[in-house]
């Protein structure tokens, strides 16, 4: 398969009207400002606002600060009632990304962990209040993942620059590495924040995982260059990863070398946590999850076509789901799961002939709903939902609700289909064997028999099997029979 079609995304042209007041921190007005008299009194009337609300801030304040900039680094970071903000320069690193700076990043974090103690989150996890990790816009080389020094500890910051692996990082490291080999309480950590970080994995490795912990948010980063997992997951619960970007090359799609592309951009291998605002750019799988009761949100997956023999999003749990994927754009790559057990697929885009895949691993579909998707392809023929019965046929059929998608340029399926024919005679047969999703499988019908004519005949039903439905009349009619039909409802 060819990628022939740009992907959508970039052929819609986006009409953004700006308006933009600038102010600069003096609060003087910018240069843009010759814009009549309204505009001079919106920016009368913003300073006046501005600078009421610094008196207000002065008022309040037993040290006036002339400006709102962050506070200038101290060099007794960390000393008992100093702010609690490691600048990485301070402790030796290297910003130029040039030197190893490992040692450095460890300093900091190792004083970071230096504070008070006697706060603490769950029981077993000392609060350090916030401390924050700030990287400085800088870019760090580093040959070992960087981890915390203890287990037990939470509500920490590291943010703002980028970590790169050394030629020489393990190749099964993490750049932020959240696990522990002993812990005192039952988590690592609880509310770690990983925010504004550019994660260059340099092919060696991952980027970020979180073990056995509670509440991680993993906001606004960029992965890439990983060769396992861009953000492993595994345990503990609660890791929200929000608007960020995941890509095991840096492309933007159309790339020649997307055959080879490998790696999973996110691997969810515990309970609870989502997925939201995250675009995954390139990688074999773009999110493997094998725990249960994980939100996938406004995740754009165009990682590998599924051509190529990428997934976009694979659900390795049979039986035991609990998926909910909302609200996702899956792009030439699709969705496969295995024995689905509570799974909903819902207000999603599939875009490029990319389709929903059942996988059979002991014959379990239970309570799945894929309403109200968006399916586009190019007329090959494509299902948007298929069944792949390799292992064995799905036997545990129970409350599976495929309908009200719209399709172009794919095949439909379905769970719920309506047909129409028309005839005179006897019988009438409706074939919903193109549109029914399972093979042999209808456990309710409803239908009803129009005629013109003088006669009022009585007509029943009278054969139901193979997905094919027949009515018949006791006496030659011209009429049409209207036929509804419901696979897998037993409630
Ligand atoms: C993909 O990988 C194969 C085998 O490693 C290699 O021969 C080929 O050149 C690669 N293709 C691209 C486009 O990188
Ligand atoms: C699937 O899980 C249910 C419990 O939710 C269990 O009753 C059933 O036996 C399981 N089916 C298979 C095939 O493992
Ligand atoms: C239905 O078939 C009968 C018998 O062949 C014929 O007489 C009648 O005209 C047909 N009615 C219509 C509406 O085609
Ligand atoms: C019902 O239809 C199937 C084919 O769809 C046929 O094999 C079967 O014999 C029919 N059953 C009866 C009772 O007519």
């Amino acid at each position: 398969m060819r990628m022939t079609q740009p992907r959508m995304q970039r052929n819609n042209a986006m009409v953004c009207v700006l308006i933009i007041f600038l102010i600069n921190v003096n609060g003087e007005i910018s240069p843009f400002d010759d814009h009549g008299n309204h505009f001079h009194d919106q920016m009368k009337k913003l300073q006046a606002l501005k600078s009421s609300l610094i008196r207000r801030d002065l008022a309040s304040s037993p040290s006036p600060s002339p400006s709102f900039s962050a506070p200038a680094p101290s060099p007794q970071a960390g000393a008992v009632g100093s702010p609690r903000v490691f600048r990485v320069t301070s402790f030796g690193a290297d910003p130029s990304g040039k030197l190893d700076s490992t040692e450095a990043l460890e300093k900091a974090i190792a004083a970071a962990f230096e504070g008070p103690k006697e706060w603490s989150l769950m029981e077993g996890i000392i609060n350090l209040g916030g401390a924050q990790i700030y990287l400085e816009g800088g870019i760090y080389k580093i040959s070992q993942p960087l981890r915390l020094p203890a287990a037990g500890a939470g509500n920490l910051m590291i943010s703002g620059g980028t970590l790169l692996a050394s030629d020489d990082f393990p190749t099964d490291g993490y750049l932020i590495d959240l696990s522990s080999s002993s812990s005192s309480s039952s988590y690592n950590y609880e509310y770690i924040t990983l925010k504004d970080l550019m994660l260059d994995c340099n092919y060696r490795g991952g980027g970020i995982s979180v073990i056995n912990s509670l509440r991680t948010s993993i906001d606004n980063c960029y992965i890439t260059h990983f060769n396992t997992n861009g953000i492993l997951v595994q345990q503990g619960h609660e890791t929200y990863i929000r608007n960020s970007f995941l890509g095991q090359h840096i492309t933007a799609g159309g790339d020649p070398g997307e055959r080879n592309f490998s790696g999973t951009a996110i691997n969810l291998m515990g309970n609870d946590n989502a997925v939201t605002d995250v675009i995954i750019f390139s990688a074999a799988t773009g999110i493997l999850v094998s725990g249960q009761a994980n939100t996938l949100s406004g995740v754009h997956c165009y990682n590998k076509a599924t051509g190529f023999g990428g997934t976009g999003i694979y659900l390795k749990l049979p039986n035991l789901t609990q998926t909910r994927i909302l609200n996702c754009y899956l792009d030439y790559t699709g969705i496969v799961a295995e024995d689905p057990n509570q799974l909903t697929i819902t207000n999603s885009f599939f875009l490029g002939d990319a389709y929903i895949a059942l996988k059979s691993v002991n014959g379990v579909a239970k309570g799945v709903t894929i309403v109200d998707n968006m399916f586009s392809g190019s007329n090959k023929g494509i299902d948007i939902v298929q069944l792949q019965q390799s292992n064995g046929p799905f036997k545990e059929i129970d409350q599976v609700v495929v309908d009200r998608n719209n399709v172009q340029g794919m095949n439909i399926r379905a769970t719920n289909a309506k047909e129409s024919v028309e005839g005179n005679g006897t019988s009438w047969s409706v074939d919903f064997s193109p549109i029914l999703l399972f093979p042999n499988l209808i456990n309710h019908v409803q239908y009803s028999l129009s005629a013109n004519g003088a006669s009022f005949p009585n007509y029943a039903l009278r054969n139901v099997s193979e997905n094919r439905v027949v009515i018949e009349s006791d006496v030659a009619v011209a009429a049409r029979v209207f036929v509804t039909v419901n696979q897998a409802v037993t409630i």
